[in-house]
């Protein structure tokens, strides 16, 4: 549990990824729970329309590639202040370390996943500090916690996402900011479409994401299959290594 919990109620919110999927449910809960604010950042910002047409003035389209400095930059200034940074952008390609295209797709992962979030935090980390409270989350996956081989390079990304919120968690020690990690299991977006099994709602994570940063929780399970592999990480880390394994064949 962190020392700082974050009320969404006024605050900003910027979300990469905003136009569909869980970062789409987030900026929706957000503004539903009284941010005052949100950015939605997006790759091609018409995409963005109708959450545009629905909150009016409240949502702001901004354009975001997280592979893209130029458009980092640009949203950096575009914006007047954020509370709560939301890495959500990210891409998912299935394949393991031993297939031929392996390289390739683990630096496809490795440039949206883990370089584009740590720009995007660089790029407005300024806005976080010396206010009562901010907060910045990462969206890793529970995939990041063990290997799911069947998965492995998007799963390697997200092992670094984990850490790279350790890392920033321990860096900004001494701020008001809530560093939080979100571990997903398989949730009902575009990005699990091809994956036959029980998924949860991008709306329930979203809900569960901003009930974690109202009580100060650094690592969310939003959840069912994450709430159980949350457990068995934090039991025997071994154990859910070889869970995932098992599920891979
Ligand atoms: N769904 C799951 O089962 C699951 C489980 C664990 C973790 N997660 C994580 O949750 C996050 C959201 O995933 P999702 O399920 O909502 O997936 P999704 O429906 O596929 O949405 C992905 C979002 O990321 C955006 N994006 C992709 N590349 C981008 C880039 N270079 N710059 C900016 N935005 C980019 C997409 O924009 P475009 O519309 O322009 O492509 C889209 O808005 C991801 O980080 C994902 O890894 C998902």
């Amino acid at each position: 549990m962190s020392k700082v919990s974050v009320n969404p109620e006024g605050k900003v919110v910027l979300i990469s990824g905003a136009n569909r999927g869980i970062g789409k449910a987030l900026a929706i809960e957000f503004l539903e729970k009284g941010a005052k604010r949100v950015y939605a950042g997006a790759r091609n910002i018409a995409s963005l329309d109708p959450l545009k047409a629905q909150y009016g003035d409240r949502l702001v389209p901004v354009t975001i590639d997280v592979t893209d400095q130029s458009t980092i930059d640009q949203a950096a200034l575009a914006t007047e202040d954020v509370d709560i940074l939301v890495n959500n952008a990210g891409i998912l390609f299935p394949g393991g370390f031993l297939d031929p295209q392996a390289i390739e797709q683990l630096k496809s992962h490795l440039d949206v996943n883990v370089i584009g979030l740590i720009n995007l935090t660089h790029a407005f980390l300024g806005r976080l500090k010396n206010k009562p409270s901010a907060a910045i989350i990462n969206i890793s996956s529970m995939a990041g916690l063990a290997n799911m081989p069947s998965i492995g390079t998007y799963s390697a990304s997200k092992a670094i996402v984990h850490s790279i919120t350790q890392g920033i968690r321990g860096e900004l020690a001494s701020e008001n900011i809530l560093v939080a990690g979100v571990y997903p299991g398989p949730i009902d977006t575009d990005m699990a479409k091809g994956f036959e099994m029980d998924k949860d709602s991008p709306e329930a994570v979203a809900k569960n994401v901003i009930a974690g940063i109202s009580s100060g929780v650094e690592d969310i399970f939003p959840d069912t299959m994450s709430e159980q592999a949350g457990g068995q990480y934090q039991a025997s880390p071994k154990a859910l290594e070889e869970a995932f394994g098992a599920y891979a064949g």
